[in-house]
């Protein structure tokens, strides 16, 4: 056996209860040098040898008081429904300044227990509970790195005492577990639902099949589902009865409301309800994948000891083939916010599957709405029609998506149920006063947290009445918040907006039968009318093109085909400054598709030089920026951004960050309040933090094209919100980027 010693922290630790969690928990202690010295205690004699013989504690006592004198920490590991007994013995020796701290899987019966032997609940006693555990049993079992990457949940009460509770935080964290602190009431909860209550479904649908004679012919059939769904049947069922015991009301409380869905399931099969059948199977479905990729990521983190995901940008190499960037992320969006509002079903093909198209899907189907995929870009969303949203059972979690939580807001205003809208830690930072503000003005009421930020809470049955809004920013987000809550308001609503932003608000709601005039700057209006289903495809998003468009003019040699891009006129200013600045980029086979005009773009490599940005094109390019400022630090000569003061409240501050990065790598780049100003010359390699901005990571992975050193871009996990296969896609194309540790 390995000893890693450093100096012991702590002097003599007892742990009662030799069998697994006890015995792994002693052995890993022991094994990091943790303690002075580890005594073991358990009942049964022949655990006490083998846990000596294993290594798995220095000694073992069998009195109690003699075990517990002197100790510095007591950990106790006896099951669930001996610790009342245990704790009071414990109440009659004399524990000194010892931590006392358990490991059951309930907690609330723990601290009852504690309060009745000892008056009250000890300062000094701090209830854990790790998750974690194995089939195998018993001290023989006992494995020191039982808890690595595992939670462990600690349980404080309002008196426990800190220092202690920081010593039972540090012991479990230096066996590599993830420590988390929660309230009793709440540990006992979360655990009745993720984990009792599965049990007693899997015990209990085994049992209730066995116990039919003429379903013993079923176990002899049974297949892979059934196999998974009762994998853990095979449970220690002493065990379980003790937890049941344990953590009786929790478990209780779940149990009833699982049992009212399951009444309502029984209910739709028995009335023939395929619909509501497959709301709950695809909500369901959505959810588990959902779940398993937060499982995925935490495991990645895990790995990593911390949250950042790290791209590595090989220097040089050019471009060539034939790619098609995934759907476009704004009109992916509004196919599932019409579709779901209109009367019918919608089929949308090429959809976004990133995590803000599909927090946006996640809004729909937790406001019961039916949506069917995403597979391979399909998406089949069973339209409830303008007045058919169902109020969500909780917040509507939005990611990163400014998207969502904008365009949202307008036809939440006008439900007749409250909504709360959430988001990530950059989407909390985002200013929602720009939508907020002009709905109130409309009738709406809307609580922010401070500054206007998120969340927000949206209150449900106002009357909306329609007004004409001048926008003071150029956003197409504000304008179609505003616009989708005049489907709803009395009378006419219209937006004017100060520079053309992207339409697709206006061109999909037409698409969908519902009148829109378009007049000059403005779009109005009025409510009154219905959305018939429609059927959609989604063009290549020219956001995500735009990458590969700077990466091909600026790499010597290359020559690129982006397939199928949406090029509606409101989108395409980053061709246009390219061109500006001397890309060679021809549109090929130009089309309308669905009411959006499409084409396959073809860049070659090209000198490019630096010019002052039109101001008039800043909207059209308003989320190119990142990726055009890696196209000026290539050109020859200075570039000017003016009038971009929005590209400061995007997913981060985009001309600070980028100048950051690009400064980093050696170029010259100065921001101002409004824009950028920079001078082309030689991009070196280096460190550069992406603040969880998509675009910035993908930016700076162009960069590395003509870098003359690796680029290491830190933070870039959420290139997943657009653009979940950048990775793949410039690999196969020619940009040598991927994530650290992978390549
Ligand atoms: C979007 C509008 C733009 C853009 C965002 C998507 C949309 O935001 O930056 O990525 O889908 O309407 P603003 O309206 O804030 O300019």
């Amino acid at each position: 056996m390995t000893l890693q010693q450093g100096a012991p922290i702590f002097g003599r630790l007892v742990v009662i209860g030799l069998g697994l969690i006890g015995g792994s928990f002693a052995k890993g202690v022991r094994e990091k040098g943790l303690c002075a010295e580890v005594v073991g205690v358990d009942k049964d004699p022949e655990s006490c040898r083998i846990a000596v013989e294993t290594g798995v504690v220095d000694r073992c006592e069998s009195d109690l008081a003699t075990a517990c004198r002197g100790a510095d920490v007591i950990q106790l590991a006896v099951p669930i429904l001996a610790m009342e007994k245990l704790l009071a013995e414990l109440a009659t020796l004399d524990l000194g300044n010892a931590v006392l701290t358990d490991v059951g899987s309930a907690k609330g019966n723990v601290v009852r227990a504690a309060q009745n032997v000892f008056g009250e609940m000890p300062a000094r006693f701090v209830p854990g509970h790790p998750i974690a555990g194995s089939e195998k049993s018993g001290v023989e079992a006992a494995n020191s790195s039982l808890f690595r990457r595992h939670k462990v949940i600690l349980t404080p009460l309002a008196n426990t005492d800190p220092a202690a509770l920081q010593c039972v935080d540090q012991l479990w964290r230096a066996l590599g577990a993830d420590v988390e602190h929660m309230d009793v009431e709440h540990h006992d909860e979360v655990l009745a639902a993720t984990s009792h209550l599965p049990h007693l479904l899997a015990f209990g649908l085994v049992d209730s099949l066995a116990k039919r004679s003429e379903n013993l012919e079923i176990f002899r059939y049974a297949a892979g589902g059934f196999r998974d769904f009762t994998r853990i049947a095979g449970s220690d069922p002493v065990m379980w009865h003790d937890i049941f015991l344990a953590n009786r009301d929790a478990v209780l409380r779940i149990l009833d409301a699982f049992r009212a869905d399951l009444d309502a399931l029984r209910g739709a099969v028995d009335a023939g309800d395929g619909h509501e059948l497959l709301g709950v199977f695809t909500r369901a479905r959505f959810a588990r994948e959902h779940f398993s990729k937060i499982l995925a990521r935490r495991a990645y983190v895990d790995a990593m000891h911390n949250n950042d995901l790290i791209y590595l940008a090989q220097p040089g190499g050019k471009l060539a083939g034939s790619i098609r960037v995934p759907g476009d992320k704004s009109i992916s969006h509004r196919s599932i916010m019409l579709g779901s509002l209109a009367e019918g079903t919608t089929e949308v093909e090429g959809f976004l599957e990133g995590e803000d198209a599909l927090a946006t899907l996640q809004a729909f189907r937790d406001m019961g709405v039916v949506i069917e995929g995403p597979h391979h870009g399909r998406v089949t969303i069973h339209g409830v029609g303008l007045h058919g949203l169902k109020p969500p059972p909780g917040p509507l979690y939005l990611g990163n998506s400014g998207t969502s939580m904008r365009l949202l807001s307008g036809l939440l205003a006008a439900q007749p149920f409250d909504t709360t809208l959430t988001g990530d830690a950059s989407l909390s930072k985002r200013p929602m006063n720009r939508v907020a503000n002009p709905l109130r003005e409309m009738g709406a009421v809307i609580e922010t947290a401070a500054e206007g930020r998120p969340p927000l809470t949206i209150r449900g049955g106002q009357r909306l009445a329609g007004m004409s809004y001048e926008m003071p920013m150029a956003s197409a987000q504000v304008k179609s918040c505003l616009l989708l809550a005049g489907l709803y308001a009395a009378g006419e609503t219209s937006v004017s907006e100060p520079a053309p932003t992207r339409d697709h608000t206006e061109r999909m709601l037409q698409g969908f039968g519902y009148p829109v005039k378009v007049a000059g700057n403005t779009a109005t209006v009025e409510s009154g009318h219905k959305l018939s289903a429609s059927h959609i495809e989604v063009p290549a998003d020219i956001s995500s093109a735009a990458f590969f468009l700077v990466a091909a003019s600026i790499a010597e040699g290359s020559e690129l085909v982006l397939e199928h891009v949406g090029i509606n006129p409101t989108r395409t200013g980053v061709i246009d400054i390219l061109k500006l600045m001397g890309g060679d980029i021809t549109l090929e086979n130009q089309r309308e598709v669905g009411g959006e005009p499409v084409a396959d773009i073809r860049v070659r490599a090209a000198k490019l030089k630096g010019i002052e940005i039109p101001e008039d094109l800043v909207p059209l390019a308003i989320d190119e920026f990142p990726v055009l400022f890696v196209a000026a630090a290539c050109a020859e000569g200075r570039t000017v951004l003016r009038g971009a003061e929005e590209l400061r409240v995007k997913e981060s501050d985009r001309i600070q960050v980028m100048a950051d990065g690009l400064l980093a790598l050696g170029v010259k780049a100065e921001p101002t309040p409004d824009g950028i100003i920079i001078d082309g010359g030689p991009i070196g390699g280096g460190e550069v933090w992406s603040h969880g901005d998509h675009r910035i990571a993908m930016s700076f992975s162009v960069a590395s094209l003509r870098a003359t050193a690796p680029i290491r871009i830190h933070d870039c996990a959420n290139v997943a919100t657009s653009f979940p296969n950048f990775l793949s896609l410039s690999a196969q194309c020619g940009i040598r980027v991927a994530e650290e540790g992978k390549a």
